[in-house]
């Protein structure tokens, strides 16, 4: 049969895009509401930084510009900010464009493999595919811990590298940093292991850490970290990876030139230097971490425990409701969270830590709920 110039790779297909979830202004409009509050892709409580606001203000009018390739201010902006060589660190357009570019500059279509655990991520599944890649699939633990000895038994000669985020998605789990230390010592020098610290800054418990500080002494290690979440910037889209400088090397010479524009750049850069704003970010998602995983405990949900800026749970077993009953009925009161099916978790949910009203108005949203289940049966 003769091809049709529509025709697209097997791979695209039956390629199902990333699921982002329902924005405010939809669910404003769909049920007719005027405050909704939107607990469901872990951005920050705070907002933007003023002063990454004011950065931006200022560095409107060079809108018209291309930035510099390779985005040299930022990168000096971060070796600076995380005392690392310049040359082990790469910027993209989100962590997305980092991950995405991992698994093209690594991975041979039909000859490598990558190894992430289940569930994972999304990311690293659907751009593994888009490039053509195969995934192994690792499950966790039951507790959602990683099962490191599972994880090494799948390495072979086709692995080329080991996607795993620390603290992880959706469970908020994460091992210490000896754990994660001594498994990648166990690997062979043709595996990179790439951990995804995407929620790091989030997590205050004993022994959990950043790998960036001991990355000199593990050549087979590399971080992936985002502007997203801490920082504030999930809309300018900057992410970045810190890796082996042969490695960063080939990454920014296949990188699309133009990625992170000047504006996003600034507002990277204005973002590094507002640590008064950080600082507040991290108290405000760790106090609001402790009183939303209470006042759900309190509504007899099973929360997992969390070092990330979101809570796992499990409504109460005889509560009446589904998961998905709860994420539709709660949309139609103005809250929106994440329901886990695509991650194949139907019965868990996921809720972002929000600012003390968003808190609060999703417990009392809940309560309400699960009460009236209960004065009905
Ligand atoms: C584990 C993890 N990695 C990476 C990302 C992507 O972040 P970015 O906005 O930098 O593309 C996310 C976003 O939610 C995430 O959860």
């Amino acid at each position: 049969m003769s091809r049709s110039c529509t025709d697209v790779r097997p791979e695209i297909h039956d390629f199902t895009p990333y699921s982002p979830g329902l924005s405010i202004d939809e669910i404003r409009e769909r049920y007719g509401l005027f405050q909704v509050i939107k607990l469901a892709s872990n951005e920050n409580p705070l907002g933007a930084s003023p002063q990454v606001q004011k950065a931006l203000q200022k560095s409107a009018s060079l809108a018209f510009r291309y930035p510099q390739s390779g985005n040299p201010r930022l990168i000096q902006a971060l070796a600076a900010h995380y005392r690392l060589p310049e040359d082990m660190l790469v910027v993209g357009n989100g962590s997305d464009e980092i991950i995405d570019l991992f698994i093209r500059i690594l991975a041979v279509p039909g000859k490598h493999t990558i190894i992430t655990c289940d569930p994972c991520f999304s990311m690293y599944t659907l751009q593994a595919r888009l490039a053509g890649v195969a995934q192994k699939k690792i499950p966790l633990n039951p507790d959602f811990s990683f099962n490191w000895e599972a994880l090494r038994a799948a390495v072979d000669e086709h692995t080329v590298l080991i996607f795993l985020t620390t603290p992880d998605n959706p469970s908020g789990s994460c091992p210490p940093r000896d754990e994660v230390l001594a498994f990648a010592a166990s690997l062979p020098p043709h595996v990179l292991l790439i951990m995804d610290e995407a929620y790091m800054d989030f997590a205050d418990s004993p022994g959990i850490a950043s790998v960036i500080p001991c990355l000199a002494e593990y050549p087979n290690l590399a971080v992936i970290r985002t502007f997203s979440k801490s920082f504030g910037l999930a809309g300018m889209r900057v992410g970045f990876g810190i890796m082996p400088p042969r490695l960063a090397d080939s990454m920014r010479r296949v990188r699309l030139p133009f990625s992170v524009g000047v504006l996003a750049e600034e507002a990277a850069i204005a973002a590094l230097d507002d640590t008064a704003f950080f600082e507040e970010t991290l108290k405000t998602v760790r106090e609001g971490r402790e009183y939303l995983k209470a006042a759900l405990e309190k509504l007899r949900c099973r929360v997992a425990p969390s070092s990330a800026n979101y809570l796992m749970f499990r409504l109460p077993d005889d509560c009446g409701y589904t998961a998905q009953n709860v994420v539709d009925a709660l949309l139609t009161r103005g809250v929106i969270i994440r329901p886990l099916k695509s991650y194949g978790l139907p019965d868990h949910l996921r809720v972002s830590i929000g600012n003390a009203t968003e808190n609060k108005m999703f417990v009392n949203t809940l309560g309400n709920l699960l009460a009236r289940k209960g004065r009905e049966s």
